[in-house]
């Protein structure tokens, strides 16, 4: 029997694995299934019969709310990387006097590969990177681009984008924000604070399905600039197939090549169900819940180090502790219906996704870590 009318968890199973892998829900599972039958029945034709090739502006403009950008700001396309590339290839572009990509230690490793591998294009490009409170006296005028991860994916403690964006702004340094553990978990506000550039996964709290395509927000203000990365795809008209590019207007540019269409599809379904949410109080309850399985853990099981920030508004949607053990606690949670995961070497991270996980299921998550735990 499944519990929520939404989503596909069985009872029995307490799914807080969101930050990770967001499960299906019935809209996800009913647009997928709408794009096979396109496929099947249409096959090459589905290009225009099913309007597949305007899926990733689509899917932008519904992602729009989660971003709080302008719905002509974000584009759905690619994987996270990938378009992490394309925005600092073009940030660096736009403060094409500096060459140093400000980051801090501790942020995702691929986004770090990525600014890394930008020094084989240029040797002159290097990634300055610091702890996080060094952040704000490493910024000065020689920073070409602040990247950073809004929110960590280990102990996920959460930077003041606000500030952050506007005391790079002051120094003329670009901001690229990755979003993937805050968007569909958080109000975000990109066009009002300005942010440049900001991109994330669609797989975690967005429930778009296993690699589901990332996402790219280009501001307004940048939408004049050539992206450096020409994909066919941003052409102004890719099926002219002319020899010399000429960039599609606004955030169009930014797609490079042929869209992912089942799991765009599968996207557009995942999309449909926030439009009923409320952020601000998916956030709240996210908050509440987090604080309900710290106070558990807390008097029930002593043994855990809790890593993440015990002030609600310092962290994102996960909670994280350490143990010694982690890999087998986590192994046993699993066995017992409890599904979180496992960061090397002694992380266990619980996501916090309102959307399909309430009390009862904290309750009951941590009434089996305490058996497992014997
Ligand atoms: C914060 C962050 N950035 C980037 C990525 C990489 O995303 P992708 O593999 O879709 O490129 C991930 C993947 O989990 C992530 O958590």
């Amino acid at each position: 029997m499944k519990k929520n009318a939404t989503f596909d968890i069985p009872e029995g199973q307490y799914y807080l694995c969101g930050h990770s892998l967001g499960p299906a829900s019935k809209q996800a599972v009913a647009s997928l299934q709408q794009g096979l039958q396109g496929w099947q029945q249409d096959k090459v034709k589905g290009w225009s019969t099913q309007f597949w090739l305007d899926l990733p502006e689509k899917l932008g403009k519904a992602l729009a709310p989660l971003l709080g950008a302008h719905s002509d700001e974000e584009i759905v396309a690619d994987s996270t990387s990938v378009n992490l590339l394309k925005c600092l290839l073009t940030a660096l572009t736009i403060n094409h006097n500096r060459k140093i990509i400000l980051t801090e230690n501790d942020n995702f490793p691929a986004d770090r590969y990525i600014a890394h591998s930008l020094s084989a294009i240029d040797e002159n490009i290097t990634l300055k990177s610091v702890t996080a409170p060094e952040l704000v006296d490493a910024l000065d005028d020689s920073v070409a681009v602040l990247m950073l991860t809004h929110v960590n994916y280990r102990n996920a403690s959460q930077h003041d984008m606000a500030m952050l964006t506007q005391k790079a702004h002051a120094l003329g340094v670009i901001v690229v924000w990755d979003l993937s553990h805050s968007v569909g978990a958080m109000p975000l506000h990109c066009s009002l604070l300005g942010v440049d550039f900001a991109v994330g996964c669609t797989y975690k709290y967005v429930n778009g399905g296993p690699g589901s395509p990332g996402f790219i927000y280009v501001a307004r203000k940048h939408h004049n600039q050539t992206p450096v990365i020409k994909g066919w795809m941003g052409h102004i008209s890719p099926f002219a197939f002319a020899q010399v590019y000429q960039k599609a207007a606004g955030i169009k540019a930014y797609l490079t090549g042929t869209p992912s269409i089942l799991s765009l599809k599968a996207l557009e379904g995942a999309l449909a169900v926030f439009r009923d949410v409320d952020l601000e109080q998916l956030r709240e309850k996210s908050m509440v819940l987090s604080q309900q399985l710290i106070d558990n853990i807390d008097s029930c099981v002593p043994q855990l180090t809790l890593v993440s920030s015990r002030d609600p508004r310092a962290r994102g949607s996960h909670v994280a502790y350490s143990h010694p053990f982690a890999d087998k606690i986590v192994t046993d949670l699993i066995a017992n219906g409890v599904i979180v995961d496992y960061r090397a070497p002694d992380l266990i991270r619980f996501g916090i996704a309102p959307l399909y996980i309430d009390g009862h299921d904290i309750e009951k998550a941590v009434q089996i870590l305490v058996k497992s735990m014997c």
